[in-house]
């Protein structure tokens, strides 16, 4: 979900609307704001897109100050009702909150108690109600006896019409950004909100709170005791704004999987000893000594940060020979794992911000395990809790699938695997052949992007289909995976991922000419047992789109086949080039289909809640 909040000289509405058009990849099955103006707390949200919100505004939506809010549905259905900001019976407090209130049903039975009438499903409504009963002499304090009463997670901004020079907000878990401009301020969850008016932000810390008028804003930590004032500095961010405008793309998703050559250099950049044939990851906080003493890894993340991890954990295990593996973080939390103090945790995260990957990383410090983290969004809340780790530096991402950021996490692997094998028995000359192949990964990144137009050919085919297999072994499983979760993210078509071998055990039964394989058959030791199992596919009159490396002979499946080939890396480090194909067949089958590219049905960014 995506918070906004302005206050200053302008009208409100316009600068809301355009905030949340930029926020609405975090949650896009509903929208809404409130205003304060003269005659009080206006409203306006329904069920839909920001743009349904903006046309049906009323003509007099005036009002210098406001909140808005665009969200992603979990506590009851995206309809107008649910939708945020939320308010008080008397329509004076408005809300807007990001996060999980977990005693929202105590609350609203409490409230519910005392006659106050609940309108809408949500957790946040509490909040508004709250505020509104508090009689505390100022509205910060008013907010903090509210939040008080709150177990769980927020960033939330408060409009009250008894307050009318100023906003309040808070953050606990989720993030709040106060942006300063001229004679105007401006809030939000995320920078992409505020980067066309201001690059002068401020984070708030966790437990931390804010009065934002138009001339400034004061913060001040929430003690038990009260509100003690902290001394907190909006600095200058060096962003490019352009950054968040997909510019002569039509989509995110376009301008960032062509953005990857670029971002895959800045993540090896000053972090690659040719001389030593190394990695060199100052942001671990782990000398050689401590990274020989870890005797496991163990990765976790969600979604395609979770398969990311699973080609991360192959190459550890290969080229440090450290037993590995990957966890959805969403799983492992639950099920009361063992946290070995020799065992590196390694948490994954385009945003940094994955509730189910944030908690995952508070249980294994919670238990004494060192955790370190792959995240993008520098500051984010993993960063922050991790015990060191490895920035992605792949500029912001936009689209709901990723593209950019994962590819930084493989490379950021294959760094960290490197290292991990340079203390143990990978050899320099090892070393030195895999940084080699590294380096020459950004232009052949390229090398494959230029391919859009042929592949957009193959993708168009799929597409028709309504059901698909992606198949790969051993390395190229977790490619397969990650293959078959964008395709089925963004075109909405059933995409199976299945080890290649398993193939025969089961699924060959749904084979047939309407059900089209993927498989991926890089040059490798597998390469007769895979071509093997293509003939198995065709026999059965499969469809066949093979992704694979000049020279290889697919035997007689390759007569129909449509066959990619991908430039030849290190062998260990294939994957991350037969991944790059799956994006754009995903990309073009979508664009064909006619799909909302950026934002696929049902999904978000960045899911902040459990
Ligand atoms: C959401 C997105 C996925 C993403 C996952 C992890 O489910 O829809 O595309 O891979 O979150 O996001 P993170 O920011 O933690 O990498």
């Amino acid at each position: 979900c995506g918070i906004v909040g302005y206050i200053g000289a302008q009208q409100a509405a316009p600068v809301l609307v355009e905030g949340l058009t930029r926020l609405e990849h975090r949650g896009y099955d509903s929208a809404g704001l409130a205003v304060l103006g003269g005659s009080g707390l206006r409203l306006a949200k329904r069920a839909g897109r920001v743009r349904d919100l903006a046309e049906s505004l009323p003509h007099r939506f005036g009002g210098k100050i406001g909140i808005g809010h665009t969200r992603w549905a979990t506590h009851g259905p995206a309809n107008d009702v649910n939708a945020h900001p939320h308010t008080d019976a008397a329509g004076r407090v408005a809300v807007v909150h990001n996060g999980i209130i977990d005693n929202a049903a105590a609350l609203r039975a409490e409230l519910a108690d005392a006659g106050v009438p609940l309108v809408s499903d949500t957790d946040t409504e509490v909040l508004a109600h709250l505020v509104a009963r508090s009689t505390a002499a100022t509205l910060e304090q008013r907010t903090a006896e509210a939040l008080a009463r709150v177990e769980g997670t927020y960033g939330v901004a408060v409009a009250h019409a008894d307050f009318p020079d100023r906003l309040v907000v808070a953050r606990n878990g989720s993030p709040l950004i106060i942006g300063v401009g001229e004679k105007e301020m401006h809030v939000a969850s995320d920078l992409a909100a505020l980067v066309r008016y201001t690059t002068t932000v401020a984070h708030l810390d966790d437990g931390e709170m804010a009065t934002v008028t138009a001339s400034g804003f004061t913060t001040y930590r929430i003690d038990p005791s009260g509100l003690s004032a902290t001394d907190r500095r909006a600095k200058e961010v060096d962003i490019d704004p352009a950054a968040y405008d997909a510019g002569e793309h039509d989509s995110f998703m376009h301008k960032e999987m062509l953005e990857q050559p670029a971002r895959a250099e800045a993540v090896l950049r000053g972090r690659l000893d040719e001389r030593f044939g190394t990695g060199h990851l100052g942001g671990l906080n782990l000398d050689a000594r401590e990274l020989r003493a870890i005797r496991r890894v163990k990765i976790l993340g969600c979604g395609s940060a979770y398969y990311v991890g699973e080609m991360g954990a192959s190459l550890i295990e290969e080229l440090a020979r450290v037993p590995a593996d990957a966890e959805p973080a969403s799983e492992f939390r639950y099920r009361n794992p063992i946290i070995e103090p020799d065992t590196l945790y390694v948490a994954v995260s385009q945003s940094g911000e994955t509730i189910d990957t944030l908690l995952a990383v508070q249980e294994v410090r919670r238990k004494g395990g060192r955790v370190i983290g792959l995240v993008n969004v520098v500051g984010s809340a993993i960063a922050r809790e991790v015990d060191g780790g490895i920035y992605l530096h792949a500029g912001p991402e936009v689209a709901v699938a990723s593209t950019k950021a994962l590819t930084n996490m493989y490379l950021a692997f294959a760094m960290l695997a490197i290292q991990l094998g340079r203390v143990r028995d990978l050899s320099i000359a090892d070393g030195r052949r895999l940084i080699a192949g590294l380096t020459a990964l950004p232009g052949q990144i390229e090398q494959v992007l230029a391919t859009e137009p042929q592949l957009a050919l193959v993708a168009h085919r799929l597409a028709e289909a309504e059901s698909l297999f992606f198949v790969g072994r051993v390395r190229g499983f977790p490619v397969a995976r990650e293959g078959a979760q964008k395709f089925k993210e963004i075109s909405y078509r059933h995409a199976e991922a299945y080890q290649t071998s398993e193939l025969k055990h089961g699924p060959l039964a749904l084979i047939s000419p309407q059900v089209p394989t993927v498989a991926i058959v890089p040059d490798d030791e597998l390469v007769e047992r895979n071509v093997a199992a293509l003939e198995q596919i065709a026999a059965r009159g499969g469809p066949l789109v093979v992704v694979t490396h000049e020279g290889v002979d697919l035997g007689d499946a390759a007569a129909k086949a449509d066959r990619i080939d991908v430039p030849r890396s290190e062998r260990e480090l294939d994957p991350i080039l037969l991944t790059i194909p799956l994006q754009v067949l995903a990309y073009h089958a979508a664009l064909s289909l006619g799909h909302d590219i950026d934002k696929p049905r049902n999904l978000a960014k960045s899911v902040t809640v459990e």
